[in-house]
């Protein structure tokens, strides 16, 4: 564009560049074909007349959009681990932890909801919960937290179960660091190494020797001292997710049941003390 040209586009008002739009769309692909706006904006149905019963649908949809991403760039952060590609991995991870602060600050809207609004429409859910969520049992098992149980609720649907069952019988993204570790000629313990990727991750003294040794000298590791930071990072946003979750339910429902059936804030609490990454957290004691 000449100098002269600019000139001229930056003298037009907002109307009249707003008029060089394109406005035509009998033929050709619009924002919210490419988008299938008519499909996700149609899929929020309340089943009650209550007004507030729309942010709690939406904010439940939102999340779990969020979740397939995740999904996603965790999915491919394994994938690179195992082919030894670290740096498009880091990328990857990095940006799980800005969806992850994105996730933790949408419970600030859900927070606007109080007791009186959530009772008033309360009953419509029956007994659908989060808990119910297979993305988040997805998320949960990439991580290592493999809890075959959780695969249950979901058995009424084959697919959903299939792509459980598999996961659950996949190596985590952490079961995967650890080969790299031994790849890269750490001595990890054999039987870390070929552990039975269907039960839930738990500590190895061998793992966190690796990691204290690249913890103590990070310029000799640094991708792999990296690699920690990432997987730190992840945890830690998930905790505060976590966190965030249970306090905005006991804000919301006090100590009552969930609806879907448990303990509500007890099961919550509980759900704390839950570690992906064990000897991450372990080694910072100890340097
Ligand atoms: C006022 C809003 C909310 C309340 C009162 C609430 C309540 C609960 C309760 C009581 C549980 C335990 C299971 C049960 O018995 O139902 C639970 C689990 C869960 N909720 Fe929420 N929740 C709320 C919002 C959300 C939102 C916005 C999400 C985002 C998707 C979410 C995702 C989950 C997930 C993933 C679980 C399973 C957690 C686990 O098993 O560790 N919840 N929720």
């Amino acid at each position: 564009m000449s100098d002269e040209t600019r000139k001229g586009a930056t003298k037009k008002d907002a109307r009249e560049l707003a008029a060089e739009a394109h406005t035509d769309f009998a033929r050709a692909m619009s924002y919210g074909d490419y988008l299938q706006l008519d499909t996700l904006l149609a899929a929020q149905k309340p089943l009650s007349d209550q007004p507030d019963e729309l942010l709690f649908i939406i904010i439940h949809q939102a999340t779990e959009l969020w979740m397939k991403l995740v999904l996603h760039e965790l999915t491919q952060a394994r994938a690179l681990v195992v082919a030894d590609d670290l740096q498009p991995a880091f990328k990857a991870m990095a940006r799980v932890s800005r969806i992850q602060a994105q996730l933790i600050q949408s419970w600030d809207v859900l927070s606007t909801m109080t007791p009186s609004d959530y009772s008033s429409f309360r009953s419509a859910l029956g007994q659908s919960s989060g808990f119910q969520s297979a993305q988040y049992r997805l998320i949960e098992f990439l991580l290592g937290n493999k809890q075959a149980q959780m695969i249950e609720p979901h058995r009424h649907l084959p697919e959903l179960a299939t792509r459980l069952d598999a996961a659950l019988a996949t190596p985590s993204l952490y079961d995967e660091v650890i080969r790299l570790l031994a790849r890269r000629g750490f001595a990890i313990d054999p039987a870390a190494l070929g552990r039975d990727v269907r039960e839930p991750y738990a500590a190895d003294a061998s793992v966190r020797a690796a990691w204290l040794t690249v913890y103590r000298d990070p310029k000799a590791h640094w991708e792999l001292y990296q690699l920690a930071e990432e997987l730190v990072d992840l945890e830690d946003w998930f905790q505060q997710w976590r966190f965030r979750h249970v306090t905005t339910v006991q804000r919301v429902i006090g100590f009552k049941r969930g609806t879907g059936g448990t303990a509500g804030v007890a099961y919550l609490r509980k759900a704390l003390d839950i570690v992906f990454f064990p000897e991450l957290w372990d080694v910072r004691t100890e340097l």
